[in-house]
């Protein structure tokens, strides 16, 4: 029977995880779950969850929980890496220094998620230190691109997967702008983790004429959301001639985006925050119940399902087509064969393999390529804690135009995050 090992079990996005697990079961039946959290409640929460949805459900599967790390690893065969180091306070602090100095400060793009990869970094490479040797690491950790880089680079011979769902999403969000069905609507996302662009759309495997839809496209007022704003997706898309992943709001909107961030008063972690006690409390209170189903899941349905779906195609040699982080191989050719990027790729038991994909559309290669050069920069900077390393990243990055402006993210944001950043 196989070990999974979930690192981060006790983390809000877990009912939809375990979901995902419960949809799964036969083709992972006997399974072992080590559940793993510091946070020993939250652990203790979402294990009894998962024991419940189990049990009323007839799945073969197991769960134990662990708060220490190395007996959670030991002898599992996939790593799933769910967490956020130093949490929603961490977080904050990646959203609102950026802010401060008229920067976008968002948890993965720009400065703030450079932050997050000096403290997701240092936790991945000891992951991948303790985890047996041949372990697949399937990692959601922001920013998972860079997280991927810099255990690709700086522990070889890892067996590392990326993984985002944002595309799922944005297909879904895209499939309503063009008016045609999400189900069987599958896009070519290519570039690097939440800068993807697609230019090939598919309807049941039948090409779509994406300039003639978007020649017609209506843009839709309003309808925004924490992840997507449909709105200047639609105007985006219209100018540029092809899909845009949604975070590409914060490259090409920056200076309105800062503006609203600042008029909207608190950080998107703060507003997690301030719901997360009533989350736990309603996923505490189903978790009760006989046959508990938790409809409030961070993340909604897909988070969970798409990493499970993952693990199911590595661990049943599947040959699925999914979108994964992973080594460019030459996929895409406006990027170096060792960069990390997001790509439709085939997975099965020998890991993705990358789909030929070509070039990336013009009017975003070099922006593309910029922040391919901050995410190489930003993951030797986690890796070694070397603050020229840090300050050259952030004047890569698109978001920042100045030097002392990177200079003062760079400094208050370290001495901020002090506790989580061994490395510096
Ligand atoms: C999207 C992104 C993820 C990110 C998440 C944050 O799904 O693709 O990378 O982790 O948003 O969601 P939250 O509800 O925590 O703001």
């Amino acid at each position: 029977s196989v070990k999974i090992a979930v690192v981060g079990a006790g983390s809000g996005y877990m009912p939809g995880v375990i979901r995902g697990l419960l949809h799964r079961a036969a083709d992972l039946a006997g399974a072992e779950l080590a559940f793993y959290d510091p946070d020993a409640e939250h652990l203790a929460l979402m294990t009894r969850l998962a024991t419940a949805m189990f049990a009323a459900r007839g799945a073969d599967l197991t769960v134990v929980a662990h708060t220490e790390l190395k007996p959670a690893l030991a002898g599992a065969s996939y790593v799933f890496t769910t967490f956020r180091p130093g949490g929603m306070a961490a977080r904050h602090l990646d959203e609102s220094i950026p802010l401060r100095h008229g920067v976008v400060g968002q948890e993965t793009a720009g400065p703030g998620g450079f932050l997050m990869a000096c403290r997701s970094v240092p936790v991945l490479l000891e992951i991948a230190d303790v985890a047996d040797p041949g372990a697949w690491i399937i990692n959601y950790t922001n920013p998972t691109n860079v997280v991927t880089d810099a255990v690709l680079r700086h522990r070889p011979g890892t067996r590392v997967i990326g993984l985002c769902d944002q595309h799922v999403g944005d297909t879904e969000m895209w499939a309503g702008l063009l008016g045609l069905p999400a189900d069987g609507l599958e896009a070519d996302w290519i570039g690097l983790n939440h800068a993807t662009w697609a230019e090939r759309v598919r309807l049941h495997g039948e090409p779509i004429d994406l300039p003639a839809r978007l020649a017609s496209l209506e843009i839709p007022g309003g309808g925004a959301t924490p992840w997507r704003d449909p709105s200047r997706m639609a105007e985006l898309a219209q100018a540029l001639g092809f899909l845009p992943n949604s975070y590409a709001k914060y490259y090409f909107f920056h200076d309105e985006v800062v503006a609203e961030l600042r008029a909207k008063g608190t950080t998107r972690a703060q507003d997690i925050l301030a719901m997360l006690p009533g989350y736990y409390a309603s996923i505490a209170a189903e978790a009760a119940k006989p046959d508990p189903d938790p409809s409030r899941e961070r993340g909604g349905g897909e988070h969970g399902e798409f990493a499970v779906d993952v693990i199911c195609a590595l661990h049943r040699d599947e040959g699925r087509r999914i979108i994964v982080n992973t080594r460019n191989g030459g996929a895409i050719s406006s990027l170096e064969d060792d960069a990390v990027v997001e790509v439709p790729a085939v997975v099965g038991r020998s890991g993705p393999v990358p789909l030929t994909m070509g070039p990336l559309p013009g009017p975003v290669r070099g922006l593309t390529r910029a922040i391919h050069e901050y995410e190489r920069l930003a993951a030797d900077a986690a890796v070694t804690g070397d603050r020229r390393t840090a300050l050259q990243a952030l004047m890569a990055h698109p978001f920042i135009r100045s030097k002392h402006t990177a200079e003062r993210i760079l400094d208050e944001g370290l001495a901020a995050h002090r506790e989580h950043l061994p490395q510096f």
